[in-house]
């Protein structure tokens, strides 16, 4: 940045630099002072309604220099920094001033802490434990607001809601949709979807993580867990090339839910509802979770025979060995870099085609504003949330595949082509092939007929997946694989950006991740590969593909600030929560 599209400002006696434009709540977030907040979101427009953020500005005079504490404090969301600023955000003014604004905002808040999902990570909860009177001295009755599920993923508790307007902005400023809107005034102001409106949009549970209290929450998280035992991952969303950044959140290795971690080169703030519900299948009822071999039908009543880790490795080996030059392999567009990179170790990349999740329809969010000429500020509110060149605030890639992209780049455009799939088939269908080894574990992929065709005339079809479905059925070797979250590598993105991905979980059972099946089948065809460590995997890719020139194993793995103390603890792996009953005579929540 310019020196001249820099200001220098003070704020508690430490000299800061920040962005010219730039607001004191981002210029001391930035520097590492928390000041509390509610409405205020980087990626959102400024709306100044919560009054939380209050702090001293000094007035300065005529010389430009600070001329002491003001009358009154001043929101430092919405107050752009300047040379020579004196801000002050631990005072005893901007300290009750948000005792003040706690205290109306808790008026008509119901006592739902034990209940409420957003506890352990609400600001709320955390703000009126910093700032809270401890005893209210509302005698009056309160508001009553109900509660109602706005869409699929989404409900709404109207009594806890804080009217930060977060939610209503994200959908006009964000998703495009302006599903979401205030209603009513004063104590009977509340959020409620548009005149018509389903919040069915493929963006809508990011309110929920942008709500800064338990007012919008998860209906596939409702009650499922209190987030203080809850595990986190880094991780990154599977479900299409855009590759978002994400938390996995697990307890007693269960996923519990899929968060997004914030990366402002791939996803920003965000995640598709796809990407967020999309772990189920981790647990889906017919995982494979033990090495079988299926019997054919001479086999009267046994169907098959459940083999160990080793038997089932010795078997596919030797089956492997066996058929030299007839023996092929399927890969799919899923595995990370360091199994596609094994298996290239291992295997002839003529004799190797891919699988894929097909095309989906690209969707691409734009904010819906209102008459930019009569608002000039528009477009400089577009920036904040604004992720790509057009204007776009958030992509589903067409393509449902992670990986696609390392695939070409590892195991070359012809393997990856369909002309190439489509040849190993038809060499199937003519009793070509002897022995096949089929990577699926694509939640959601349903294999073609003649895929599952060509598999019936092959003698040894060894297939590795995670559900016993049509294409376990038709092997004769099954090994049960990993599903992402339960392996380490890296995936490259439709951009070409790659990143980590990291256990969340072990595998079940006899399952493993291909990278394990791989380096076992190395070891028995005497052929074994360099290393079985991902990161050491990694570096050898790194060495021999110009593709991957120059990166690094530390940098796949972008770290996403924290900004609030609760996100910071929860990174650090402390408690989430200090109670905000601690301290008052009450339990805690
Ligand atoms: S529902 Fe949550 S995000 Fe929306 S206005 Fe209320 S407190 Fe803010
Ligand atoms: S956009 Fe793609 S990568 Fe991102 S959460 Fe959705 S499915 Fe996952
Ligand atoms: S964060 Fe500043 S007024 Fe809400």
């Amino acid at each position: 940045m310019a020196e001249a599209d820099k200001v220098k400002l003070t704020i508690d006696g430490v000299e800061v630099e920040a962005p010219r434009g730039s607001m004191v709540l981002e210029a001391a977030l930035d520097a590492g002072i928390f000041v509390p907040h509610y409405c205020f979101h980087r990626a959102l427009s400024v709306a100044g309604n919560c009054r939380m953020c209050m702090v001293e500005v000094w007035p300065r005079g005529r010389d430009g220099k600070p001329m002491g504490p003001p009358r009154k404090p001043s929101i430092a969301c919405a107050t752009e920094v300047a040379d020579g600023m004196v801000v002050k955000t631990k005072s005893a003014m901007a300290h009750e001033a948000r005792q003040g604004v706690l205290e109306f905002l808790l008026i008509n808040h119901p006592l739902d802490c034990p209940v409420c999902d957003q506890a352990g990570e609400c600001d709320l909860q955390d703000f009126s434990f910093q700032f809270g009177r401890g005893e209210s001295r509302f005698r009056e009755e309160k508001a009553i607001k109900g509660a109602k599920d706005f869409g699929p993923e989404v409900r709404f508790y109207g009594n806890r809601c804080i009217n930060c307007t977060r939610c209503v902005r994200f959908t006009q400023e964000i998703a495009g949709s302006s599903d979401l809107v205030q209603v009513h005034r004063g104590g009977r102001n509340v959020i409620d979807l548009a005149d018509g409106a389903v919040f069915d949009h493929p963006l809508s549970g990011n309110v929920v993580d942008l709500c800064p209290v338990g007012a919008l929450v998860s209906r596939d998280f409702l009650h499922k867990s209190r987030v203080w035992h809850l595990d986190r991952t880094d991780s990154v969303c599977p479900h299409c090339s855009t590759g978002c950044n994400i938390e996995v959140h697990t307890q007693d290795e269960v996923v519990q839910r899929i968060k997004p971690r914030h990366n402002p080169h791939v996803n920003g703030y965000w995640i598709c509802d796809r990407g967020r519900l999309g772990y189920h299948h981790v647990h889906a009822d017919d995982r494979l979770t033990a090495a079988r071999r299926n019997l054919g039908p001479e086999h009267e009543g046994e169907v098959s025979v459940r083999l160990s880790f080793q038997e089932a490795i010795a078997e596919a080996g030797a089956a492997i060995e066996r058929a030299g030059e007839r023996a092929y392999a399927i890969a799919n567009a899923w595995l990370t870099n360091e199994e596609l990179f094994a298996l290239q170790t291992l295997w002839p990349t003529d004799r190797i085609g891919l699988i894929a999740r097909p095309p989906g329809e690209e969707q691409r969010f734009y904010p819906k504003w209102g008459d930019a000429e009569r608002n000039p500020s528009l477009p400089r509110q577009h920036e904040r949330g604004k992720l790509y060149e057009d204007g776009a605030t958030f992509v589903i890639e067409a393509d449902r595949n992670p990986n696609r992209t390392g695939a070409l780049r590892i195991l070359g455009e012809q393997a990856c082509s369909e002309q190439r799939l489509d040849a190993i088939l038809s060499a199937a269908l003519a009793g070509e092939v002897e022995t096949l080894l089929v990577f699926s574990g694509m939640p959601d992929y349903h294999p073609p007929e003649v895929l599952t065709g060509a598999l019936a005339r092959v003698a040894n079809v060894i297939v590795v997946d995670l559900f016993d479905g049509p294409l376990a059925r038709a092997a004769s070797l099954v090994l049960p694989g990993a599903a992402v979250f339960e392996k380490r590598g890296t995936f490259t993105n439709g951009r070409g950006r790659t990143q980590r991905i990291d256990m969340a979980r072990p595998t079940p059972g006899q399952a493993r991740t291909e990278l394990e099946i791989l380096f076992a089948l190395g070891r028995a065809l005497g052929r074994p590969l360099p290393s079985g460590s991902p990161k050491r995997l990694f570096e050898l890719l790194v060495e021999q593909n110009e593709a991957f020139a120059g990166l690094r194993w530390a940098d796949t793995h972008h770290v996403a600030p924290a900004w609030s103390p609760h996100m910071a603890a929860a990174r650090k792996g402390l408690p989430v929560l200090a109670s905000p009953c601690a301290g008052k005579g009450g339990s805690s929540a």
